[in-house]
């Protein structure tokens, strides 16, 4: 695979040790790219920063809350300024693991779910798609879930969120591809990070999640990042459009 270097890459959600955002940021780091670092978390995305420079890239820590938008603009065009204009953005920032039956979702719980997952990716790549399209190359990676596609029992409003991204990605695909901007979705399975620790934590649980998995295992944070780095490449081109779901054939 062809390297990154000269791209920039904007991760959000990228300052959890453990999470797949920040595995996303150096992965993209390692091969070559400029990252961005944004999260909510200032010190995780100061850390995912130092360590990206160590990859002998420039490394940018956005600090903002996605909700507001306004802040998160603004913040950006800072970060644009230190490291370059956003070529790959991936919209990972997301809350989850919150179990509620359908007729127990509030308004508030909704809207939490739906601020995050949804409205945050959706005016934050309105924003970075006008500079790509000015530069006539871009990558847009939403992180959906294996939720998304085949719904979850107890978390309608984190699977419906999930399922508004697939959406999105084919939609902005159609509208983007004129532009040499890609648009795909990555929605993973289970996957072992702080969003699923109490799961892990438990073994009677894990053992149960696991008999649901055919290649009987959990996936790592570079599992997913391995296909966002393809998604990102020169190599996929050609792919717009498309949901690739890593989740040891959980869901077909
Ligand atoms: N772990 C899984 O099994 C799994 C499966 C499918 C999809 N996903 C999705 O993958 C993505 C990453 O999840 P993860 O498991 O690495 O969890 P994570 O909790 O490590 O990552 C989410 C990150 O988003 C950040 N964030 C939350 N709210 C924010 C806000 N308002 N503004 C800015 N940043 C904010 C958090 O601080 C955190 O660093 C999420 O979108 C999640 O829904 C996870």
């Amino acid at each position: 695979m062809s390297g990154f270097k000269g791209r920039t890459a904007l991760v959000t959600g990228a300052a959890n040790p453990g999470g797949m955002g920040r595995s996303h940021v150096l992965l993209l780091a390692e091969r070559g790219a400029n990252v961005i670092a944004a999260d909510i978390d200032r010190a995780g995305a100061e850390a995912t920063v130092a360590a990206a420079t160590k990859l002998g890239v420039k490394a940018y820590a956005l600090v903002a809350d996605i909700r507001d938008l306004q802040a998160f603009k603004r913040a950006l065009g800072e970060a644009a300024a230190a490291v370059g204009p956003v070529d790959i953005l991936v919209n990972n920032a997301g809350v989850g693991g919150e179990r509620l039956a359908f007729d127990a979702i509030d308004e508030a719980a909704f809207d939490r779910m739906f601020e995050v997952n949804v409205r945050g990716g959706f005016f934050l790549s309105q924003a970075v798609a006008v500079s790509m399209k000015q530069r006539g190359w871009g990558r847009i990676i939403n992180i959906s879930s294996q939720f998304g596609i085949a719904g979850a029992s107890n978390a309608s409003h984190y699977a419906g969120a999930k399922a508004a991204l697939i959406g999105f990605t084919k939609t902005w695909a159609r509208e983007l591809a004129p532009y040499n901007i890609t648009v795909n979705a990555v929605a993973p399975g289970y996957i072992d990070t702080p969003m699923t620790a109490r799961t892990v934590a438990d073994p009677a649980r894990l053992m149960a999640r696991l008999t649901t998995v055919p290649a009987a295992r959990k996936g790592e944070p570079i599992d997913i990042s391995y296909a966002v780095a393809w998604l990102a490449s020169d190599e996929a081109s050609f792919v717009t459009g498309q949901v690739i779901s890593p989740n040891g054939g959980e869901t077909i």
